[in-house]
């Protein structure tokens, strides 16, 4: 079964891997959508719900879809496959979340290129209702979203491996220093020490109301996977990359660990700048787009740093949008023998047909919706709620309970040392992440 597949590239080594992984995991779903998502669920008690989940759901889940793809060296659908036919449906319910989340992914990453426009032509940014206006209007978000589409179709059509690994082991590290100018930006603005309270302590009041803790479980639950690109196939794609000597559990924990900390600290930039100039913490997902540039105003050298972020969410978008793209149009290599070039043309053609739709249901088809929301809302919660807990929930069955944790051992002391978590993760895998995934499922159903 070990037999190297030829032509399958490897990462240089595991600093590439661990940078390339969290380049797909640090995304719009760090600096956009946690802080928001954190602003309308609880704040603090959001997070500490994200931080228990990141830990028994993240770290044992991407482990072993890490070690799958290093054992089977395949893509997400052939792993299952090779390992057990029946659960080919997996890989299938996977690409169909990635094709959904891609569709309006885009339509996120065109506002970010509007702004990196609107910086560079010296446009007025930090006017929020600009961006209400933006967003809801029928023609400007749609070309942006579009060209969004088209950058990341073009950097898959070229083929990725290389440049996903050069680009994120680059940017990544200017993003979180760059991060880290805001964050201090934003905390000594005056009135910010609201937002950190705001952020971090949990408000008990969640406690006595029933249905806003559910939700806030729900979507700290969905968030994590969201933002570790878990149930995707995605660790199980680039962990098929991956050398045989190099130690999963730790670059594991390392990307675990990177992800989260970029949340935060995304949250800790724009929080405490939300307080400090009266804005609504619950602004909900313009909150980025329009507290941010409010804040390089107020700062020397705004517009230029206000660029240099927007061109680095940019980048950490495009890491993201490309992984997804790539998920999908392998499948269609790989199953239906496809070309390269056709295959990413068709998918994300249709991807950017229908993340059309999902812009122009923020205006003029807002009046279109499905379940009291409209179109943009319905993708985020089919996928964060419905198909992402399915895929994780069936991940660790299959991982715990037919490949078994065994074989999972077997995998990850190959480079030599000790699986010294083997107890706590078969335990976590097994029967914590499952109960737990299948409960908070339910909860999400009929809490709405
Ligand atoms: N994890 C990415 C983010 O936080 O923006 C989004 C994402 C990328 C999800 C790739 C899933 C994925 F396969």
């Amino acid at each position: 079964m070990d037999k190297k597949k030829t032509g399958r590239g490897h990462f240089t080594g595991s600093l590439g891997f661990v940078m390339a992984a969290a380049g797909s995991a640090i995304g719009l779903g760090n600096l956009w959508k946690f802080p928001y998502v954190a602003g309308i669920s609880g704040g603090g008690l959001f997070i500490v719900f994200y931080l228990i989940f990141a830990l028994v759901l993240g770290i044992p889940i991407m482990l072993s879809e890490m070690a799958v793809g290093r054992k089977t060296q395949l893509n997400a659908i052939g792993a299952f496959r090779s390992i057990d036919k029946k659960w080919s449906f997996v890989g299938v319910l996977e690409i169909a979340c990635a094709f959904i989340i891609l569709s309006y992914y885009s339509v996120v990453g065109g506002w970010v290129m509007k702004y990196i426009g609107s910086y560079l032509t010296g446009a007025n940014v930090s006017d929020g209702a600009a961006f209400d206006t933006f967003v809801s209007s029928p023609v400007q978000p749609v070309i942006w979203h579009l060209l969004f589409m088209a950058v990341t179709v073009v950097v898959v059509i070229g083929g990725v491996q290389k440049g996903i690994e050069t680009c994120s082991k680059w940017l990544l590290p200017l993003l979180f220093v760059l991060l880290i100018g805001v964050v201090v930006r934003s905390v000594t603005l005056p009135g910010s020490m609201e937002g950190l309270k705001f952020l971090f302590v949990p408000d008990t009041a969640l406690l006595s109301d029933p249905k806003a803790l559910i939700d806030s479980i729900v979507l700290a639950m969905g968030q994590v996977f969201f933002s570790l690109s878990l149930g995707l196939g995605i660790a199980i794609t680039y962990g098929s990359y991956l050398k045989k000597d190099t130690n999963i559990t730790k670059d594991t924990c390392t990307v675990v660990g990177l992800d989260t900390l970029m949340a935060l600290l995304a949250g800790m930039a724009i929080m405490p700048a939300v307080f400090s100039f009266g804005m609504e913490p619950t602004g909900g997902p313009g909150l980025i787009f329009k507290t941010l540039p409010a804040v390089f105003d107020s700062m020397p050298l705004g517009r230029f740093f206000g660029l240099a972020f927007f061109f680095l969410v940019f980048i950490a978008a495009l890491t993201s949008a490309i992984a997804l793209l790539e998920v999908v149009t392998s499948f269609f290599i790989d199953t239906f023998h496809w070309r390269r070039r056709t295959a990413t043309l068709v998918m994300g053609g249709l991807m950017a047909l229908i993340g059309v739709f999902a812009s122009l249901s923020m205006g003029p088809l807002s009046g279109f919706t499905i379940g009291g929301m409209n179109l943009f809302d319905a993708m985020g919660f089919l996928t964060d709620k419905i198909l992402m807990p399915l895929a994780a929930l069936a991940t660790c069955l299959f991982v715990g309970h037919v490949w078994g944790v065994g074989k999972v051992t077997e995998e990850v002391e190959r480079c030599g040392k000790r699986f010294a978590i083997r107890r706590v993760y078969g335990f976590l895998i097994r029967w914590v992440a499952p109960t737990l995934i299948a409960v908070i499922f339910v909860m999400g159903l009929i809490g709405g």
